[in-house]
């Protein structure tokens, strides 16, 4: 059967990596990857989670499976992160799945189970793993314009526009915060506008959440959701621990479902119980136990927030020196918009040739669309900033 298999195309991010590996020049610079990566290049396990790792290797009494719902208290955690007080708890059901693609998943195929006709309008561009996922599911897509490549920032009207042809039933697919890839962020009176929309023509808001705390604060983060949910009857929420928490291969996230009754959560909980045991039976517990443990302890809590802060702050900064190089070697506002997107990424305005002779040329490693992940931007050094912006406005020249 496989001897008419053909290889597939290796996923480019991951080729990128493999090439900027094997790479023996000195100063070369990885803008290019999708994790956070700390001043000296490394993606560190948080302290928080260090210290949740030895208690629960103290405590834990079994490895027997937990339900395929995974921890309630676990998942109680994540709602509560996600929508604060902002509506009556019953309301939203959680269950731990493994990593936030797999919460995509699982909700994919709830939506999909409950609506199979539906059609799920995606952002463009969007995160290129979200195609593949929906596809799968059997979702039918449909995208909506997003971004303003010349203006670097949300194409609001465009994407208003575009969804106004959008169907009662229809599923919309949103970035919580931190728009991979554009780092280019709804406001507050954009997501009422959304909220607006999705009431008014029967829409049910998919919202992938996968960098809470990346942006401007946990609670701040989540205000996009909670305007949402304040409004409608239902959406879907997928959460992810794979940053936030640096929990990454632990795969920890969670698909949050907020529906109009009591009973209606359990039962869309209830059959996504039914999908998940047809699929991988039982989530995996590490991740998610030691979220746990952090979220229950107030010491640990605040631990974890202290070092989520710090994550984001370097972020923060990073973006205002990489803008102010920018600035100065093109001697123009053009690169501006850098210091105020939010998260880990930002679109450069090149175009491929560009970004190849970067690598090719400097040594400079990036996403073919331009894409640069701000934590691996040259930390604590005015020079390498000031060079890597002169190499890239050099290109564009
Ligand atoms: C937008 C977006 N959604 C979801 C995910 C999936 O994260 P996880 O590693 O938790 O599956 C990522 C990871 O890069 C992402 O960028």
């Amino acid at each position: 059967m496989f001897e008419t298999l053909e290889a597939t195309s290796p996923d480019p991010i991951l080729a990128l990596m493999q090439q900027f590996r094997k790479d023996e020049r000195s100063g070369k610079v990885d803008l290019g990857v999708g994790v956070y990566r700390d001043g000296e290049g490394q993606t560190p396990v948080l302290q928080a989670v260090k210290e949740a790792e030895k208690r629960l290797y103290e405590e834990e009494t079994t490895k027997s499976y937990v339900s395929p719902s995974g921890d309630a208290v676990f998942c109680d955690s994540m709602r509560q992160l996600v929508f604060g007080q902002s509506i009556p708890s019953e309301r939203v059901k959680g269950i731990q799945t493994p990593g936030g693609s797999g919460a995509l998943r699982v909700l994919a195929d709830l939506l999909i189970s409950v609506n199979p006709g539906s059609r799920t309008w995606v952002s463009d561009p969007t995160w290129p793993n979200h195609l593949p996922m929906l596809l799968q599911a059997g979702h039918k897509l449909e995208r909506y314009p997003y971004y303003d490549a010349a203006k670097s920032t949300v194409d609001f009207d465009a994407m208003m526009q575009s969804l106004q042809s959008a169907s009662a039933g229809d599923v919309v697919l949103l970035h919580g915060c931190c728009h991979n890839p554009t780092g280019a962020d709804l406001n507050q009176e954009q997501w009422h506008a959304v909220a607006d929309l999705c009431e008014k023509n029967g829409l049910l808001p998919f919202v992938d959440m996968a960098y809470q705390g990346f942006a401007d604060g946990l609670e701040e983060d989540a205000q996009g959701i909670r305007i949402l949910a304040r409004k409608l009857p239902e959406m879907v929420v997928a959460t992810s621990c794979s940053k936030n928490l640096a929990l990454y291969r632990e795969r920890t996230g969670c698909a949050l479902m907020l529906a109009g009754t009591e009973t209606a959560a359990a039962n869309s909980a209830s059959r996504a119980v039914s999908l998940i045991r047809a699929n991988y039976s039982m989530p995996p517990d590490h991740g998610a136990s030691m979220t746990r443990i952090i979220l229950q302890d107030p010491a640990l809590t605040e631990q974890w927030k202290a070092e989520l802060e710090s994550m984001r702050a370097r972020m923060e900064r990073l973006r205002q020196e990489f803008a102010d190089a920018l600035r100065k070697r093109s001697n123009s506002d053009r690169f501006d918009y850098i210091a105020g997107q939010k998260g880990m990424f930002s679109r450069l305005p090149l175009s491929e040739s560009q970004v190849d002779k970067l690598r090719n040329e400097h040594g400079i490693y990036m996403v073919g669309d331009g894409r640069i992940n701000v934590a691996g931007l040259p930390d604590n050094s005015a020079e390498a900033m000031d060079d890597l912006a002169t190499k890239i406005v050099g290109v564009m020249s």
